[in-house]
């Protein structure tokens, strides 16, 4: 089967395709027919070979995140799974194949009234900015900022943020267009990537779901109201600088509180949960899921080409 995998670490170049043969799943395991698989963030930072550290290896085959049909299951799984509609998280890698393998535990049957490309939009960052905002505990009426809301986690914040009642939703983004696209979705207000450039903004967030972090991280913390939280969901701007803990201490009396979040700590049956409710509102059309573009399989070096030139509104998708 046809499938791509890091050649060389560093650039798009360095993904190649590939002929591999398919294998059996394992016990508690499913193979699935892609349909629709996502490129993802970290796809991007495992292929650049930035996580080399971590065990990651040339000949790794990137993306976490697929959708298709069943097509075999391993040893314990109900055999009622093969011919169904899913959306699966495959880990760390395995997913730019056109035959998948994936726990039976991160499999969910899709609802009819949603395609294999919008599941793979929304499975994911949809769970990211659930419990990212109940990380942060926001509720009704607060003020949040999304920084880096241009990309899938953040479309989802600013949409599920905007609905429960925030009391405004700004959002940082390098692009007017943009702005208006978010604006569209929820969004209040629209600043640049510094967190200026709306004079009517609120002086300061209950709330920032950062999807940022990077050099500039700390100066976010002046955009705290007292009892505020910043939650770093993401890094794809870097890693903060080292001292920012300092610049945290010195707003000691705003009792300001840093946390990440990763949906990895997220019991699976929450996860669940939360996801399947979050495909029937897209279903009904009650959530957006952005599709920047749908490419095929082999065009996966166009794909990240792509997300390396910061192109990307919302989530690039690829087919078998
Ligand atoms: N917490 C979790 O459980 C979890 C799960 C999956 C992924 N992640 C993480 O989430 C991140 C990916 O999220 P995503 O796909 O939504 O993001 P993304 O699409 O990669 O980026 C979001 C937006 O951030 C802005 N941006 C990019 N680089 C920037 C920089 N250097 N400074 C300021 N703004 C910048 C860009 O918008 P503008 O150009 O418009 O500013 C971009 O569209 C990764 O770090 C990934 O590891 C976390």
């Amino acid at each position: 089967m046809k499938a791509v995998a890091i050649k060389e670490f560093g650039g798009p170049e360095g993904l190649t395709v590939i002929d591999i043969s398919g294998r059996a799943p394992a016990q508690g395991q499913v193979s699935i027919a892609t349909e629709a698989i996502g490129v993802g963030g970290v796809d991007v930072v495992i292929r650049s070979g930035a996580l080399a550290a971590y065990g990651f290896r040339e000949g790794h085959v990137p993306g976490g995140e697929v959708a298709g049909t069943v097509t075999a299951v391993g040893d314990g799984v109900d055999p009622a799974w093969v011919g169904q509609r899913v959306w699966a998280f495959t880990g760390t890698g395995g997913g730019y194949v056109e035959q998948a393998i994936a726990p039976i535990a991160e499999v969910l049957p899709l609802p009819a009234s949603l395609s294999a490309v919008d599941a793979v939009t929304l499975g994911s960052s949809g769970v990211v900015a659930h419990f990212g905002l109940s990380h942060a505990c926001f509720s009704l009426g607060e003020a949040v900022l999304v920084r880096g809301a241009a990309g899938s986690i953040g479309i989802m914040t600013v949409q599920l943020a905007a609905k429960v009642g925030a009391g405004a939703v700004a959002v940082t983004t390098s692009s007017h267009e943009r702005g208006r696209r978010l604006r569209d979705l929820g969004a209040t207000h629209v600043l640049d990537r510094s967190g200026e450039g709306e004079a009517d903004a609120p002086a300061g967030y209950d709330v920032i779901i950062d999807v940022v972090a990077g050099e500039d991280m700390p100066s976010f913390f002046d955009r705290l109201n007292p009892n505020g939280r910043l939650v770093a969901v993401g890094a794809v701007g870097g890693q903060p600088p080292a001292d920012f803990g300092t610049k945290l201490m010195a707003g000691f009396q705003k009792s300001m509180s840093f946390a990440t979040f990763s949906a990895a700590t997220v019991a699976e049956p929450a996860r669940r949960a939360v996801r399947m409710e979050q495909f029937a509102a897209a279903g009904r059309g009650e959530l957006q899921t952005v599709v920047h573009e749908v490419l095929p399989l082999e065009h996966a070096v166009l794909a990240h080409q792509k997300m390396d030139a910061g192109e990307v509104f919302g989530r690039i998708v690829l087919t078998p």
